[in-house]
């Protein structure tokens, strides 16, 4: 193990040490990850990662491509990498931990007689739609003598013009200035600016920015990667000049650094704050009644200059920091107290990659938070993608579900989805919100629209909000009606398993579907349509559990489809009756799927159904947050296991083999939003098989 990292690293230096990684040692470890196009990553798993070290490697975009970042530090004249994989590049440091948090990733160095702590702070702000909608993430750089004695100790840190498009033949363009407030950034873009256009995965327009306090002890320069970091290694401080030969971002690949004095450094902590962040005039496109628009991002209400928007976010680093630790604690506390240290893992890598699926957009009066399926396909406000996710926007903010229904909803009620009544699947891909995919998941959009809807109804208290759609609503539950009890052949969501008729999972999320209708109903004053769709779905899932249990199977469960009595699969739409509180499904059900898991675990998890070994963690957790304390243990310990021993290296999949913990069958489905999923028992008023279920 020690030669391999040595290997990979590419280092003539000795690895001397090795890290300690706590709670786990993700796949990808999160560097900067904070929208769709702010997601970097350092890939760890064997299977393309270096086993989660800083340096020696390039940070990459969550697809893989390399975004340029590099840390070197001199102590004394002898210069260490700490961060990328520059070459010709000085010896490396010993990374002695790695920590990670719900907004940071922590790393632990020894540069010779010195210690640095290199914080990379990615913030949530479930309660602030301009901090969140500006993708911006911290990197404090805090460096201290361990020996007793002082140090001459010089900074230096790098970003290349990779960030700023996925087609490194794109010519960039770069500025340097200082704001008000004396923060001094490097400004790059694509010069050619494609606005709604990406570039493999990564965006065509916008513009990127690197930033640290100016002051004493600051020299800056931009040029050819090679040029920019021997000036440093040689001399321990930069030019002050521009590179202005504006090229392709791989030709001579042009990077911004920053070189800082620390001076003589003791027992006394210096500390030195970077940021990086894009500014994006316009998040999206979307379409609605009147026509198609061009959605700003939130921030540019407050802040309509990049400049003064860096500036803020940069100086209120002390606040934003603060804020954070108080969503770490609340996230830890609240994550143990549910489920334990292992569950803490979860949560904790998930917050940043759910939120960082969503662009927050728009203005105070029309708000819209768009997310991006990411890798599985590009696709938009995917109702599929959102209803997996959405126990994190329930646990930290249910009214923000809104912003993300009410693209969809608006759509709809324009009337511009005509392939049939039911509800769409997404709107088209990511950046352009102006056309629904043709991608058909009825009976599973309806349903998830239905249970998505009332969950927020339920969580805000805002039944104006169920009135003012009630029509359309009526509509997808009309289609549950005529669709839910038999389904015909589809897909579900789970589309990469094939279609197939009469899935006994599918059928009862339409049947909970009806019922949370039925619930809606009442709360909006309707109290016949309550009447009659309470009595359908008592009427379809008493049904329901003749055609869906195999009731001889030793031991008993539900199956995969109708008849099919060898068969099974994760209930895993059970999840909305508990959450919802339909009382639809007997608690014997919930019982009787928690004593089965455990009879079909295998080593990383339970299969999502017979047809394959893989699973899908997000719906495992749907299924833990509704059984037995030992069941949920046992599904929370089979994911904590996956994500310290997947061989996988890139940002969680949710998709994977239970037997080996890769890529479910070979699909590489990476940073997906989905993983907010992981917040079941968060979003639940009580976990657990509900106590007594009938009304
Ligand atoms: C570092 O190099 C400079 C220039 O050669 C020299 O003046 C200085 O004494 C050296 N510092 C240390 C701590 O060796
Ligand atoms: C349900 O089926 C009836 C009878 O076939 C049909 O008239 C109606 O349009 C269907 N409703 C929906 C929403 O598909
Ligand atoms: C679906 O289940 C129903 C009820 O058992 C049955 O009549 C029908 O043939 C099944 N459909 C298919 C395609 O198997
Ligand atoms: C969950 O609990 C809260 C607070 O006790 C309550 O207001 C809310 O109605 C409950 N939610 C459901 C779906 O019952
Ligand atoms: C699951 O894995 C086992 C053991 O490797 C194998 O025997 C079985 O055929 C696999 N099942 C499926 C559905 O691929």
């Amino acid at each position: 193990m020690l030669s391999l990292i040595a290997l990979l690293a590419g280092s003539t230096a000795l690895v001397s040490a090795q890290s300690s990684f706590s709670p786990a040692r993700p796949p990808a470890l999160p560097l900067a990850v904070r929208s769709p196009y702010l997601t970097t990553w350092q890939a760890a798993g064997s299977d393309g990662g270096n086993g989660g070290y800083l340096a020696g490697q390039w940070p990459t975009f969550w697809n893989g491509a390399v975004t340029g970042w590099t840390g070197f530090v001199r102590v004394d004249n002898t210069t260490y990498n700490w961060m990328g994989n520059a070459y010709p590049f000085p010896q490396v440091v010993d990374q002695t931990s790695f920590k990670y948090t719900s907004t940071r990733s922590i790393f632990e160095l020894q540069a010779g007689p010195v210690t640095m702590n290199v914080e990379f702070l990615s913030p949530i702000t479930p309660e602030d739609l301009t901090s969140q909608s500006f993708p911006i993430t911290y990197v404090n750089v805090a460096v201290t003598s361990s020996d007793g004695s002082n140090h001459d100790v010089q900074l230096y840190t790098d970003v290349s013009a990779e960030w700023a498009s996925g087609d490194r033949s794109q010519v960039a363009q770069w500025d340097y200035d200082t704001t008000t407030n004396n923060v001094a950034y490097h400004k790059f873009w694509r010069q050619t600016q494609e606005e709604f256009v990406e570039d493999n995965q990564q965006a065509a327009w916008g513009y990127w920015y690197y930033a640290t306090s100016d002051g004493e002890g600051l020299t800056h320069q931009s040029g050819a990667d090679n040029d920019v970091r021997n000036q440093f290694t040689s001399q321990g401080q930069l030019e002050n000049t521009q590179d202005t030969n504006f090229r392709a971002i791989n030709d001579q690949y042009p990077v911004f650094g920053f070189a800082k004095d620390l001076g003589s450094v003791g027992s006394e902590t210096v500390e030195t704050l970077f940021t990086i962040n894009l500014a994006q005039q316009h998040t999206v496109q979307y379409r609605d009644g009147d026509g198609v628009s061009s959605i700003p991002s939130y921030w540019i209400n407050t802040y309509p200059d990049y400049e003064t928007a860096l500036d803020h976010f940069y100086i209120e680093y002390d606040t934003v920091a603060g804020q954070a630790t108080d969503l770490d604690n609340q996230v830890a506390s609240d994550s143990t107290a549910a489920g334990g240290d292992d569950y803490l893992t979860l949560t904790s890598l998930a917050a940043r990659q759910a939120f960082a699926g969503l662009a927050v957009s728009g203005t105070s009066d029309e708000t819209y938070i768009f997310l991006k399926e990411i890798s599985s396909d590009g696709d938009i406000q995917t109702v599929d993608v959102i209803f997996p996710a959405f126990p994190v926007i329930l646990y930290f903010n249910p009214e923000w579900l809104e912003y993300i229904l009410d693209p969809i909803i608006k759509y709809q009620e324009a009337g511009l989805f005509t392939q049939g009544s039911y509800a769409l699947h997404d709107l088209g891909f990511f950046p352009t919100a102006t056309s629904a995919g043709s991608e058909k998941q009825p009976l599973e959009e309806c349903g998830n629209m239905l249970i998505m809807t009332l969950a927020y109804a339920q969580k805000t208290g805002d039944t104006g909000y169920l009135s003012q759609h009630y029509d359309l609503l009526n509509q997808y539950t009309g289609y549950l009606v005529n669709e839910s009890l038999i389904p015909a052949d589809q897909i579900s969501t789970d589309d990469f398993a094939g279609s197939l008729a009469n899935q006994t999972d599918l059928a009862l999320k339409g049947m909970i579907g009806i019922k949370a209708m039925s619930i809606i109903a009442q709360m909006t004053g309707h109290a016949s349509d309550s009447a009659s769709y309470a009595s359908t779905a008592e009427s379809y899932i008493s049904q329901w559990q003749d055609l869906g249990i195999a009731r001889d199977a030793n031991p008993p469960h539900t199956t995969l489809s109708y008849g099919d009595d060898s068969s099974h699969g994760l209930l895993y739409n059970l999840y909305a009756d508990a959450l919802l509180q339909t009382h639809l499904v007997p608690t014997s059900v919930y019982q009787m799927q928690s004593d089965f898991y455990p009879t079909v675990e295998k080593k990383y998890g339970v299969p999502l159904d017979t047809r394959h070994n893989y699973t899908k963690s997000d719906w495992e957790m749907f299924c833990a947050a509704i059984a037995s304390e030992e069941t949920m243990n046992m599904f929370i310990s089979d994911i904590a296991a996956f994500i310290n021993e997947t061989p996988t290296s890139a940002p969680v999949t949710d998709l994977y083999e239970t037997g080996n913990a890769d890529y479910g069958g070979g699909i590489r489905f990476q940073d997906r939003p989905v993983v907010g999923g992981w917040f079941s028992l968060l979003a639940l008023n009580q976990t657990g098989i509900p106590a007594d279920n009938t009304s």
